[in-house]
C-alpha cells in the first residue's frame, strides 16, 4: 500500500471507539510496519505529565530498554523540545542519540500536537539506510494530525 492507501486504513482504525487508545495507537503502529517496507519499528512515545521526560507507549518492533527518554536526549527528547519533525538519514552520524538496535540505519520523529501543544510523537526506525523522503514526513504529520483528533 502507498501513502494515499494508507490514509484511509489510518482513520479506520482511529474511528474505532469500541477499542481503546492505546490499542488503536498498536494497530496504527502494525499497520506501518507491515505496509512500508523499510519502517522496522514503529511506536510512539508520550510526554510525562509531571516530568520532562517522554515515556514509551504502544510500539512495534523490538523490544527497547527506553521506556523513559528524558527532554532533550536522543533524537525523541530533541523532539519533544524542539516541536520539529527530525528526520535522520545516518543515526551513527548523530551525537545526540539513543541506540535501540544495531540493526537501525535511520530514524525519522514527528511530534503530535494537540491544540498546539507537543504531547508526544511517532518515532519510527528503519534498518535500510537514508529511506525518508518529504513523503514520509507529510505523509506521518497526517498520521499525528489524526491521532491528535481522538487524543483532543
Ligand atoms: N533512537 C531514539 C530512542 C528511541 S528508539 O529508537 C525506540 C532516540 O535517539 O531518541
Amino acid at each position: 500500500m502507498n501513502f494515499e492507501q494508507l490514509k484511509p486504513q489510518v482513520k479506520l482504525i482511529l474511528a474505532k471507539t469500541n477499542k481503546t487508545v492505546d490499542e488503536r495507537l498498536l494497530s496504527i503502529c502494525e499497520l506501518l510496519e507491515s505496509q512500508i517496507k523499510y519502517y522496522n519499528w514503529v511506536g510512539f512515545y508520550f510526554r510525562n505529565e509531571n516530568k520532562d521526560e517522554l515515556l514509551l507507549g504502544p510500539y512495534i518492533g523490538k523490544q527497547t530498554d527506553h521506556t523513559v527518554i528524558p527532554f532533550g536526549k536522543g533524537i525523541c527528547g530533541q523532539v519533544a523540545v524542539s516541536n520539529e519533525n527530525f528526520v535522520v538519514p545516518d543515526v551513527a552520524a548523530q551525537d545526540n542519540y539513543i541506540a535501540c538496535s544495531i540493526d537501525v540505519k535511520a530514524e525519522i520523529v514527528v511530534p503530535i500536537f494537540v491544540n498546539g501543544e507537543n504531547i508526544g510523537q511517532i518515532d519510527i526506525d528503519s534498518n535500510t539506510p537514508d529511506p525518508f523522503t518529504e513523503a514520509d514526513e507529510r505523509f506521518l504529520e497526517f498520521v499525528c494530525a489524526e491521532i491528535a483528533g481522538i487524543l483532543s
